[in-house]
């Protein structure tokens, strides 16, 4: 092939970290005006690939060519200045500035006198956000946002910069449904423009449905790049994970018995909220909850761990009426509440795996001395039954790839022992492997008797491990579907799911 027909190419690129070969002779090439996804497992190396060319790491060995001319960026700006931009898997942003600052960030319009030009900056913001369709105002604190809005404006500020190679590191982790279309329209009137999409993502249906070319990496290497429609789910997961996996669900062994927690007529206090929620939940149970973003299932589970206040209603645990104002209350009644932004939220990004495995359950280790042994022993057997992808315990955290990140935060809350878990997009961010592993950890906590509340978009993963879904919309409890009834099988029971939840309108 005439190498010109490629606008990038990624050749034999090295990078180690201490302990990690994170990238092994990678390969990557890509095609002007196509979209071409980057998949591989947690840890697999994608983004390790993308941040070499990015200029935030140095790559070792290798050879970087953009319309084959050879590169090495020094940094990130050095990469915007040629052309290249990338939305990161990490979400940046000064969380106290408001919108445009952040889109503007590093690049300030200046008036004379060194003055920033406020006017200027809301004007190109508005004016991108116009093209882009995107409905946020620019003097927005990016705090105050949602985190969907938050990506959003990640990918407006990429867009921006005009670059003819667009990386997307997992843009879509927190979008909806409707977002994530929308986000599929930009991006294919850029390709339409001659721009190159890198896509990174770990959304099978959303890959296919998007790409032309798919390359798929396992242990930092290079494993095959193929034409998207010549693809499909069961083999992509082939050579993802290098073995066959013909059921992407554990069978189910838990048996619901006996009510332990029941919920009434509950209303989140500070509007818009959500209102009027019953529902009861079974020792052994696995209760999904479904819904659009923006139905205030975050808010629900929230407002019974007591993050949030509520305005009214009930909850009983084993028949006793408690009354949880703050979140400690929770853990000590047997909650644990895994949030959904996990990586944000949750994490000590400093600390090593040792210390964000231990953190919610420090009183455990010795009030004055902690028990290191113990501290070892659980992180250790923490990172072997989830399968944490890490050089040792003792590594930083921040230093794990994303998914990896994930794991150790579900392990934690896991050794709280808790009866009741609630947990809010468990495997968002999670690759195929790994998320089996995580649905049987829950059948198996399901299997001991705790009772579990999970919050998923992902409905394959509702339908294929819940004993009951309740579909929430609107702020309401639209409707309660109880597995194996009434509908006529899954799909009968999906296309219920998605009238509740509003998704026909
Ligand atoms: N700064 C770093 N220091 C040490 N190790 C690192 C660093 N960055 C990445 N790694 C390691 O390199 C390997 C590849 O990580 P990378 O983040 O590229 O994976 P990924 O394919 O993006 O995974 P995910 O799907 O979970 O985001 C992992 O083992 C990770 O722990
Ligand atoms: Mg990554």
């Amino acid at each position: 092939m005439d190498q010109h027909q490629y606008m990038l190419e990624m050749i034999d690129i090295d990078k180690s970290f201490p302990g990690v070969h994170a990238l092994d002779r990678a390969q990557f090439k890509l095609r002007p005006g196509t979209i071409h996804s980057l998949m591989g497992e947690n840890g697999a190396g994608k983004s390790t690939l993308m941040k070499c060319l990015f200029g935030i790491y140095k790559k070792d060995s290798g050879t970087i060519r953009i319309d084959g001319k050879e590169v090495d960026f020094a940094n990130p700006k050095h990469a915007l200045d040629n052309g290249v931009a990338m939305v990161h898997q990490e979400l940046n942003q000064v969380l106290h500035r408001n919108v445009m600052e952040n889109v503007w960030l590093g690049r300030l319009p200046l008036k004379k006198y060194g003055l920033v030009d406020s006017k200027l900056m809301f004007a190109e913001t508005m004016e991108t956000f116009r093209d882009l369709e995107i409905n946020i105002s620019p003097t927005a604190i990016i705090g105050t946002l949602s985190v969907s809005q938050r990506q959003m404006v990640e990918i407006a500020k990429a867009v921006s910069y005009h670059a003819k190679i667009l990386v997307l590191d997992e843009p879509t982790s927190s979008l909806t449904e409707k977002e994530v279309d929308h986000l599929f329209r930009i991006i294919r009137k850029l390709t339409v423009q001659g721009v190159g999409i890198i896509y990174i993502s770990h959304r099978m249906d959303e890959i296919l449905r998007i790409s032309d070319d798919i390359t798929v990496m396992r242990d930092g290497q290079w494993i095959a790049t193929k034409p998207a429609n010549e693809l499909d789910t069961n083999e992509l997961i082939r050579l993802m994970v290098n073995r066959d996996l013909t059921h992407r669900f554990p069978g189910k062994t838990n048996k619901p018995d006996g009510t332990m927690m029941s919920v009434s007529h509950l209303s989140g206090k500070y509007e818009p909220t959500f209102h009027d929620v019953s529902f009861t939940l079974r020792k052994g149970e696995i209760l999904g909850v479904a819904g659009l973003m923006g139905s205030r299932r975050t808010e629900l589970l929230n407002t019974i761990f007591g993050v949030f206040t509520k305005e009214s209603g009930e909850i009983e645990v084993d028949g006793k009426v408690i009354d949880i104002t703050s979140p400690e209350m929770a853990k000590r009644n047997g909650f644990a509440l895994i949030t959904e932004e996990r990586r944000a939220t949750g994490l000590f990004p400093l600390m090593n795996i040792y210390f964000n495995t231990i953190i919610a359950n420090i009183g455990k280790y010795g009030k004055v001395i902690l028990s290191q042994r113990k501290i070892a022993s659980d992180t250790q057997s923490s990172i072997q039954s989830l399968k944490v992808k890490t050089a040792s315990a003792k590594t930083a955290i921040r230093s794990l790839s994303g998914g990896n990140q994930q794991k150790v935060i579900i392990g934690r809350w896991l050794l709280t022992k808790p009866e009741i878990l609630l947990l809010d997009e468990p495997t968002r961010g999670i690759d195929v492997g790994a998320k089996f592993e995580i649905y049987q950890l829950i059948i198996n906590l399901a299997n001991e008797g705790k009772g579990i509340v999970m919050v998923s978009s992902e409905m394959p993963e509702l339908l294929g491990i819940c004993d009951r879904i309740l579909v929430m919309s609107n702020g309401r409890l639209a409707g309660i579907v109880e597995r194996g009834k009434d509908f006529g099988g899954v799909a009968g029971e999906q296309e219920h799911i998605l009238k509740l939840a509003g998704t026909y309108i």
